[in-house]
């Protein structure tokens, strides 16, 4: 579902990644670990073709992303969920629209502003199950600036959830949260993949959350050394 095939990536003069392979099956729950500044992020940010490597390739669902451009790149996207590090909402927008807004990468422009707008009672029904899911039932109609940081961080798990996409890239969805509440958003990530078949590449600074996933590769020094699969986790 996700290969990276010998890719070397950098900002300017700095490299972060050198010569990296790794791949992640469809289906597969994987941990990616490494120190702060290792290329986590970065890694996240060529899965979805939103930065190009210097060198190598890296192919979602068999297709080379530098070859897919416009409305092709989009159709793409729309088949990948993504949880930023940053957590990615629209402020001004109530949180039901920004969860709303995870299926725009399917929609045509007119579409997703209708939806936002005007949602019928089936996407508001998906928006709020997911919401529900997260534990922020109770704050659909609030503003996203009205959030914490922590249940910002969960509106934009409650968004991944809702576009039911077939890869899900979550970078430290736990990192905002307190640590039960993160391990039990993780358990959520790693349960709506299994159920959905979905592949789930999820960045984590806990090794006892990492040890719940099949498998673990961990990024640092520009290598990456792919691990022997783990126990499953019994999900
Ligand atoms: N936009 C940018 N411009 C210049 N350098 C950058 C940029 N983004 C990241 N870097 C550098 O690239 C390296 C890898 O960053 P990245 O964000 O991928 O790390 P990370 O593993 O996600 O770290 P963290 O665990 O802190 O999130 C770091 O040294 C960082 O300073
Ligand atoms: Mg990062």
């Amino acid at each position: 579902m996700l290969v990276f095939e010998d890719v070397t990536a950098g900002y300017g003069s700095r490299s972060v990644l050198s010569s990296v392979s790794f791949s992640v099956q469809r289906g597969e729950r994987v941990a990616l670990v490494g120190p702060s500044g290792a290329g986590k992020s970065t890694i996240f940010r060529m899965s979805y073709g939103a930065f190009a490597p210097v060198s190598g390739r890296v192919f979602v669902g068999g297709s080379d992303l530098a070859t897919l451009h416009g409305a092709r790149l989009r159709a793409m996207r729309a088949r990948i969920a993504v949880i930023f590090q940053a957590h990615g909402l629209v402020d001004q927008l109530s949180v039901m629209q920004n969860v709303i807004a995870g299926t725009f990468g399917s929609r045509s422009t007119v579409d997703a502003l209708r939806a936002v707008v005007a949602p019928k009672p089936a996407e508001r029904e998906t928006a709020r199950a997911a919401l529900a899911r997260v534990g922020l039932a109770d704050r659909i109609a609030s503003r996203a600036f009205e959030l914490s940081g922590g249940q910002r961080q969960r509106v934009a798990i409650a968004r991944a959830i809702a576009q039911r996409a077939e890869l899900v890239l979550a970078d430290e969805p736990a990192a905002s949260l307190d640590p039960e509440l993160g391990s039990e958003i993780v358990e959520m990530l790693l349960a709506d993949a299994k159920a959905r078949g979905a592949t789930l590449l999820c960045s984590l600074h806990q090794p006892e959350l990492a040890r719940r996933f099949d498998r673990t590769i961990r990024v640092g020094g520009g290598i990456v050394a792919p691990e022997e699969p783990l126990a499953s986790s019994g999900l």
